[in-house]
């Protein structure tokens, strides 16, 4: 009987050293090792053993099983080593192969105007200043002269989280914020770009959309001086040829205000499509900041002027680029997007 274990046992690791690749080791793991494996089959003929033998002879059989299962360990990692070597020797990589090129992406055409709109405003000695999106019913409105009951509340309509606090419908509260901050300094100088949300939608309106803001405060700000640097950004924003000319308007936030219009760069004042026959394109609002907006936010109309301009990023960038429908900004298509 042990002789007939001895000769099992010499067989099944003669066979696992033979096992030529992994497959067929399992295969042979099955054949002695599993459930109904010669191996495991040994117990069986405990019961043709006297009482007296079966403990010597369980033990034999356990140390033939364990011996055979490390045979088959150490066969399994010598395998699976040398398929892992092969696979190495024969996958030569070639260092002179030209590299995967990375395509280079390049700046929305919304950021890119507003750098160009900043840097023209930095240039004329401007501070560029954030403001949060989500604003307080105070500086989007309140600070800026427009009251509760205030109709030109309804052009702005938005997005209210409470009765107190909305998506900001214009940069406009920026002018706020800045002015407690300076606590009646002067000068205040500075632009602010941003987002800005309403309740708009169509080819010229999105209820998400891009303004930038700018003010001015300081002893003898005139109107003059308004027109003066507006002048000077349609001429680098649009062209050295460019005139403005303020027609008059309505803020709750200006006393005077105006609207601006620049000159059309398409055809130079003749009238064509693009500035639909007038010669002039309208592109922001502005006017002399009101006393009460300075007063409110701690500034004496006594001691100082100022004035502010709000414009759409969107508008500038379409009236530059022609692009003619606002939508195609913000449905990120690479075709149109690669196109700056
Ligand atoms: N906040 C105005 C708007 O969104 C634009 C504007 C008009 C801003 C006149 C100004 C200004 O600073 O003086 O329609």
């Amino acid at each position: 009987m042990q002789q007939k274990v001895a000769e099992l046992e010499a067989k099944a690791l003669a066979a696992v050293a033979a096992a030529a690749d992994e497959a067929q080791l399992t295969e042979l793991k099955v054949a002695y090792l599993g459930k109904k494996g010669e191996i495991t089959q040994l117990s069986r003929m405990m019961g043709q053993l006297d009482a007296a033998e079966r403990p010597a002879f369980g033990a034999l059989v356990n140390q033939v099983k364990s011996s055979v299962e490390a045979a088959v360990a150490a066969r399994m990692e010598s395998l699976q080593a040398a398929a892992r070597n092969a696979r190495l020797q024969a996958e030569t990589i070639d260092v002179t192969l030209p590299g995967a090129r990375f395509t280079r992406g390049n700046r929305h055409i919304l950021s890119l105007v507003q750098q160009q709109m900043e840097e023209i405003f930095i240039g004329l000695g401007y501070q560029v200043v954030q403001g949060p999106q989500v604003e307080y019913d105070y500086y989007n409105f309140e600070a800026l002269n427009l009251p509760k009951d205030h109709p030109a509340r309804d052009m702005q309509d938005s997005f209210y989280f409470s009765p107190n606090m909305l998506l900001r419908t214009h940069t406009s509260p920026v002018q706020a914020r800045t002015m407690e901050k300076m606590q009646g300094r002067l000068p205040v100088m500075i632009i602010s770009p941003g987002v800005v949300y309403r309740r708009d939608d169509d080819a010229t309106h999105s209820p998400m959309f891009h303004q930038l803001e700018g003010l001015v405060i300081d002893k003898h700000v005139t109107f003059a001086d308004l027109r003066g640097t507006l002048l000077a950004f349609a001429r680098q924003m649009f062209g050295p040829e460019r005139e403005v000319r303020l027609r008059p308007s309505y803020f709750p936030f200006t006393e005077p205000s105006a609207e601006v219009d620049i000159s059309c760069f398409n055809c130079g004042g003749a009238g064509c499509r693009l500035c639909k026959g007038s010669g002039w394109i309208e592109i922001l609002g502005s006017g002399q900041v009101h006393p009460r907006v300075l007063e409110m936010s701690g500034y004496d109309p006594e001691q100082c002027s100022g004035f502010a301009f709000g414009m759409g990023i969107e508008r500038v960038a379409m009236l530059k680029y022609g692009i003619t429908d606002l939508r195609l900004m913000f449905d990120n298509d690479v075709r149109f997007l690669n196109s700056f």
